[in-house]
């Protein structure tokens, strides 16, 4: 199953995305978590996409493109990945089909979860995130089972840095401008499925399993 979670930041596309992989049994490829490793390991394009992702801006199209490519190349992936936070610009939209169509695949399905910015705020104040694993968790709505701690790794949580209000409200705006118009893209390719995200987590997850029958 070659899936794709969609949605602004906070919308609980890491979350529901970690069900996905339990379930079918096949990898989260989150750009987000594959930039901030390469943040932690002080490498070069890790310190260039620092300037953006603490910006709140988006990481420039040839940098993730090439990301991509090489982690859709490895054999973890022959069954099928989870996207999740890639594409977010027509160009990348753009390069992945053709990704895609020369490895002879196809995307299965865009699961896109769709939440009001107001909600959005709220999230993103109580997130806690593993930066071992990258799961995510909310002091109120998704605490973890031991305070501070990972449910799934064990390693202690922290608050992203561009988790504070200034950076919310501009990776909010990039995605209004750059990421949102892929929602016809992917209508046009019949495999958008509109998932209302502002519900309870179990709601939503429910939901989007629903999708997928
Ligand atoms: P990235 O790490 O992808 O961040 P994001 O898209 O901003 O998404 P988030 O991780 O913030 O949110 P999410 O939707 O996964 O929500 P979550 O499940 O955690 O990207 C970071 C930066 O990297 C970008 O700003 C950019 O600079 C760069 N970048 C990455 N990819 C790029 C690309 N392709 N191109 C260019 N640049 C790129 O949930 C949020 C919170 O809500 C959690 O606390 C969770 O517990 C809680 N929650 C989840 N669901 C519910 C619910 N139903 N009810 C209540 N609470 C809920």
């Amino acid at each position: 199953m070659n899936l794709m979670v969609f949605g602004a930041p906070g919308a609980g596309k890491g979350t529901q995305a970690k069900f996905l992989t339990e379930r079918y049994n096949i990898p989260q490829i989150s750009t987000g978590d594959i930039l901030r490793a390469a943040i932690a390991d002080e490498t070069a394009m890790g310190m260039e996409a620092k300037k953006y992702m603490d910006a709140g801006k988006l990481v420039p199209d040839s940098t993730i493109i090439g990301i991509i490519q090489d982690r859709l190349a490895q054999d973890d992936c022959a069954n099928g990945f989870v996207l999740d936070g890639f594409p977010r610009t027509l160009k990348q939209a753009q390069a992945l089909q053709k990704l895609l169509d020369d490895s002879g695949k196809k995307l299965d399905k865009v699961l896109s979860f769709d939440v009001p910015d107001s909600q959005i705020i709220e999230r993103i104040a109580g997130r806690r995130v593993c930066p071992k694993c990258g799961a995510s968790f909310h002091v109120q709505f998704n605490p973890p089972k031991k305070e501070d701690v990972c449910d799934y790794c064990g390693d202690a949580l922290i608050i992203r840095k561009d988790d504070n209000v200034d950076t919310v409200k501009n990776r909010l705006e990039a995605y209004h401008a750059q990421t949102a118009p892929l929602i016809d893209f992917y209508k046009d390719l019949g495999i958008f499925a509109p998932i209302d995200g502002a519900q309870e987590l179990h709601l939503v997850t429910k939901d989007m399993f629903e999708a997928l029958v």
